[in-house]
């Protein structure tokens, strides 16, 4: 508990806030503390040495007992006292009564020889009084002194409120402090703990949790980030559960047609006629599934970078019209127009001519497999801002819009059920994507639904550079 409060951010913000406010309160205190003491004993000092010096002018003029008895009245009912002296230090008049405290500065008076007048006790600290002592000077000569007795409690009193304010100060800055940390805690600590108990439980495989985020500051954009990030696990994860349950599907359907016509053919005595259908089905089954393993491999290398490709410099019409040739004879077959409309001029492109070959062979076969018998594929290769295109256009059935994004997706098909004459298996244009990605390219797709897609490849051209 104790190690964890230490450990707080709070805590720490806390203390530092402390530490600052206590010093600036303290030295400032210190300050104001010093300056009014100063300011305070010098107004005193001088204070008590004018008037003992004033009453020392008027016995001067009139060194009388009347008027000596006057300065003595003047003085009783102020904070004062005043004590007048002859020429041998006996007491010849004085406005209080004096004790042995006064008497140790009546003695001593006069020993600073000529000087007029004199603050002779300045120690307001250790010592009952402030005294001061001026000379009776007649024809040159002292005949006499005043001494003046200001008491030093006054002044204690005033430091001990001034003491008692700084303590209340400081009391006051700890409260706040604490108040502070108080609040920070709320505000930020326990955020932050929100936060790492949800990271914990997104580590432990809980990706539904989500953190309330409030405010746009930091910790709260935290928050987000942290609610972004279980987003995405989320999305990958049940992604990754439904590519493996996918690839099951796709892996039993063969399997289940294998399995059973090797049974029929190992249990029964049938026709050469009839063995040759099933042994056709077994082999074009096993060739799907070859298929789809080696096509699975290939998009799994290419994601994580495995796959090596040949890399040379070739006119990219040369791997289109490859494509056209090798499908050519079955689009025939299936009485889909081909048509195809090449470059002005040579397109001299840097990449892999064989996988840009079969990323166009799978466009063409995506096209003769999902439009019907009597449409049109139209094939074209240009140049447009020193990039080379490829677009295979059909006015098939189209995909629906909200389609479009996934199709690239592994195993995505837009014709849910997996049925024999459509056949694919969804990675065609998966590792169409990657291969086109590797060669820096882009694969955008338009469609109207009823009215015909159109798969544009888009491909670099480094006309100046050499292989
Ligand atoms: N020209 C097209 N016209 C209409 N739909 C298309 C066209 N091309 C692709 N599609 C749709 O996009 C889906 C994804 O295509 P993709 O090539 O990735 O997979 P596939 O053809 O089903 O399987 P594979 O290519 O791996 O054998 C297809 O299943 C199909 O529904
Ligand atoms: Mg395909």
């Amino acid at each position: 508990m104790l190690q964890s409060i230490r450990n707080r951010v709070s805590t720490k913000v806390g203390l530092l806030l402390l530490v600052v406010f206590l010093f600036i309160i303290f030295s400032m205190g210190g300050i104001l503390y010093s300056l009014f003491l100063t300011f305070y004993l010098s107004h005193i000092t001088e204070e008590l040495v004018q008037r003992g010096k004033s009453h020392a002018n008027v016995l001067s003029e009139h060194f009388t007992p009347t008027t000596m008895n006057h300065v003595a009245r003047m003085e009783k009912g102020s904070n004062y006292m005043v004590v007048v002296l002859d020429r041998n230090r006996n007491v010849i008049a004085n406005s209080d009564t004096i004790t042995s405290a006064h008497r140790e500065y009546l003695s001593a008076t006069g020993e600073h020889g000529a000087e007029e007048e004199l603050a002779v006790e300045k120690d307001w600290d250790k010592k009952p009084f402030l005294v001061s002592r001026s000379l009776i000077m007649q024809n040159g000569e002292p005949v006499g002194a005043v001494v003046m007795f200001s008491p030093t409690a006054p002044i204690h009193q005033a430091v001990e409120v001034l003491q008692g304010m700084l303590v209340i100060t400081g009391a006051i800055t700890v409260l706040v402090v604490t108040g502070i940390v108080f609040l920070l805690s709320r505000m930020i600590v326990r955020p932050l703990l929100q936060i790492k108990q949800a990271t914990g439980e997104i580590a432990e495989g809980n990706y539904s949790v989500r953190l309330p985020v409030q405010g746009g500051d930091e910790v709260a954009q935290l928050a987000a980030s942290v609610n972004y990030m279980s987003d995405r696990i989320e999305f990958y994860q049940k992604q990754r559960n439904e590519f493996l349950a996918d690839i099951g599907h796709e892996l039993r359907t063969p399997l289940t047609y294998l399995k059973g016509y090797a049974e029929i053919l190992r249990d029964s005595s049938m026709d050469s006629e009839e063995q040759r259908t099933y042994t056709e089905i077994i082999y074009e089954q096993s060739s799907r599934l070859q298929r789809l393993v080696q096509d699975l491999f290939d998009l799994a290398r290419l994601e994580q970078g495995t796959f090596s490709f040949q890399v040379e410099r070739f006119p990219l019409e040369e791997a289109v019209t490859d494509a056209l040739t090798l499908i050519e004879p079955s689009m025939d077959e299936k009485g889909i127009d081909l048509y195809y409309e090449g470059p002005d001029q040579p397109l001299i492109i840097r990449g892999d001519r064989q996988r840009l070959g079969q990323v166009v062979l799978n466009l063409l076969e995506n096209a003769k497999r999902y439009i019907p018998a009597g449409s049109t594929v139209r094939v074209r290769v240009k140049e447009h801002k020193d990039a080379a295109y490829i677009e295979v256009e059909d006015n098939g059935p189209g995909i629906p819009e909200e389609e479009l994004p996934y199709l690239t997706e592994r195993l995505y098909r837009v014709e849910k059920s997996r049925s024999k004459e459509t056949g694919g298996t969804g990675l065609g244009l998966a590792i169409s994507q990657e291969i086109i990605r590797k060669h820096n390219g882009s694969l955008s797709i338009e469609s109207v639904k009823g009215r015909g897609s159109t798969f544009i490849v888009g491909l670099p051209l480094k006309k100046d550079e050499e292989l």
